[in-house]
């Protein structure tokens, strides 16, 4: 029995030295190892030149990573500094430099001495200091990395790249306007263009990339089933009236903004970056204005012929088309391509295939003004048109109904006319070639 029990306390005890390992109220990322800081005799440990009182340290046997899973190591004491100092948390080692996502050997003297050691970092108060990485701030680098073989980092000077670093460790990615915890980023110094090296935040793609793949299924089983439809379009001669030819076009431009999204989202096209974007531009726009080219005529077609648009277009209409829809592509394509040259402030310039993206830059609200706004219009004027053509489609089913409802009483007048005299005629049969020639639908339309 004695043995029992004192089994039952040993293991109580044990787990009760488990759970007091860990340091009340201090997330494992706020903490560093400081099993190689001064120890005084009262607990507390001097680690840094900060004073870690004994109540803020305890014994790990463990490291938490980003998953929040435990991987298991050597028991030892960790503190928690971040709570008494502001810390900084890096990737891999202090003084290591980081390229293409891996950490590698310290930097050498020629690079210590240039390399730039301040970070600017934002206080509680929303005041922006200068920090010196080393000597302001506790330096942690033991954590485990955000959990992904590839990081990407940013670079303050490019559009879009800007990021704040807190006082209390979170990064706000100022691009998506996503706040990192120390579990999802992690800084490292890092050589950038033009010899300069600098401490740089890393971080794992977004979730929205890990489904790249989906994507370009999605996009090329829609580019097969685009060229499917052209091909019975063209074959089918029966299709190929002015509707058929202008749904053709447009099925056209949606290929080939389908074909350059594809190609900036697997890079292909980086060694021709800026025509791409461009094009891809072209395209998209060029497919929105045969969108509303196509409710147009649709629109135009119930109206009959006695439809305003008809006195105003030439003879062949398609032409006419054309020259608007891919007019229009092209004048805004113009429009985008100067104000790329001429425009000033960067914040206000279209940026086609800046940064790594060769597509007009979608980073902030200036795309509304390029490529969403004439989209958002386009749209507005299409559902318009799809709403009075749906008008103009009931108002002629009434008006159908009427006529075959006064056709029917003649019919019956006369077909008792026709019985007194004695014969029948056939006139139901020709209701509907009469109903058809008053509304003016083209049963092609459909
Ligand atoms: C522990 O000892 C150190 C060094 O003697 C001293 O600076 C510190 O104030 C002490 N801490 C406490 C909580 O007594
Ligand atoms: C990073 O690594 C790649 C190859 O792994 C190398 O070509 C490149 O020069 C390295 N960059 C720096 C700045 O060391
Ligand atoms: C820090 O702030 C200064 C002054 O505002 C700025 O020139 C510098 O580029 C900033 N550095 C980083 C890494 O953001
Ligand atoms: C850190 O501070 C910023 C700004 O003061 C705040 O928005 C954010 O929620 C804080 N993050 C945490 C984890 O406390």
């Amino acid at each position: 029995m004695r043995i029992v029990i004192g089994s039952i306390t040993a293991v109580l005890l044990l787990l009760l030295q488990n759970s007091n390992a860990e340091i009340p109220g201090c997330d494992f990322f706020d903490t560093v190892d400081i099993s190689k800081a001064q120890r005084f005799s009262n607990g507390s440990y001097l680690y840094e030149g900060l004073l870690i009182p004994a109540h803020l340290t305890a014994k790990y046997d463990y490291k938490l990573l980003a998953d929040d899973s435990k991987e298991k190591v050597a028991s030892h004491v960790r503190g928690c500094a971040c709570h008494l100092r502001p810390c900084i948390r890096f990737c891999c080692p202090q003084y290591q430099k980081m390229n293409m996502s891996v950490c590698y050997g310290d930097m050498s003297e020629d690079e210590l001495n240039k390399h730039d050691p301040f970070v600017n970092v934002t206080l509680s108060d929303g005041s922006v200091v200068r920090r010196h990485f080393k000597e302001d701030l506790i330096v942690q680098s033991d954590l485990a990395k955000p959990g992904c073989p590839r990081m990407y980092f940013m670079n303050h000077e490019l559009p879009g790249n800007k990021f704040t670093l807190f006082e209390n460790g979170s990064l706000l990615r100022h691009w998506d306007n996503a706040e990192l915890s120390k579990r999802e980023y992690c800084v490292q110094h890092l050589s950038f263009i033009g010899d300069s090296i600098r401490i740089a935040p890393h971080f794992c793609p977004l979730s929205s990339e890990h489904s790249r793949t989906w994507k370009t299924v999605a996009i090329v089983i829609s580019m097969i089933c685009i060229v499917l439809t052209i091909s019975v379009y063209l074959y089918v001669k029966k299709l190929r009236n002015l509707h058929g030819k202008c749904f053709i076009c447009y099925l056209a431009s949606l290929f080939l903004g389908y074909l350059f999204l594809l190609l900036n989202m697997w890079k292909y096209s980086s060694h021709f970056c800026v025509t791409a974007g461009f094009m891809g531009y072209f395209s998209v726009i060029a497919a929105f204005f045969w969108l509303s080219v196509i409710s147009l005529t649709l629109w135009n077609s119930f109206s009959g012929n006695s439809g305003w648009l008809n006195r105003f277009l030439p003879q062949d209409r398609f032409l006419s088309y054309n020259l608007y829809a891919w007019g229009m592509a092209l004048l805004l394509t113009a429009i985008t391509y100067i104000a790329d040259q001429v425009v000033d402030d960067e914040n206000l310039r279209p940026r086609v295939g800046v940064g790594k993206s060769c597509w007009i830059y979608t980073g902030d609200m200036t795309v509304m003004i390029y490529f969403y706004g004439p989209m958002l219009l386009l749209i507005a004027f299409n559902i318009t048109m799809f709403v009075l053509t749906a008008f103009r489609i009931m108002k002629v089913k009434k008006e159908a109904q009427n006529f075959t409802q006064q056709q029917n009483t003649t019919n019956r007048l006369n077909s008792d006319k026709q019985t007194i005299k004695g014969g029948r005629n056939e006139v139901g049969a020709s209701d509907e070639h009469i109903s058809l020639q008053n509304t003016k639908i083209e049963p092609s339309v459909f």
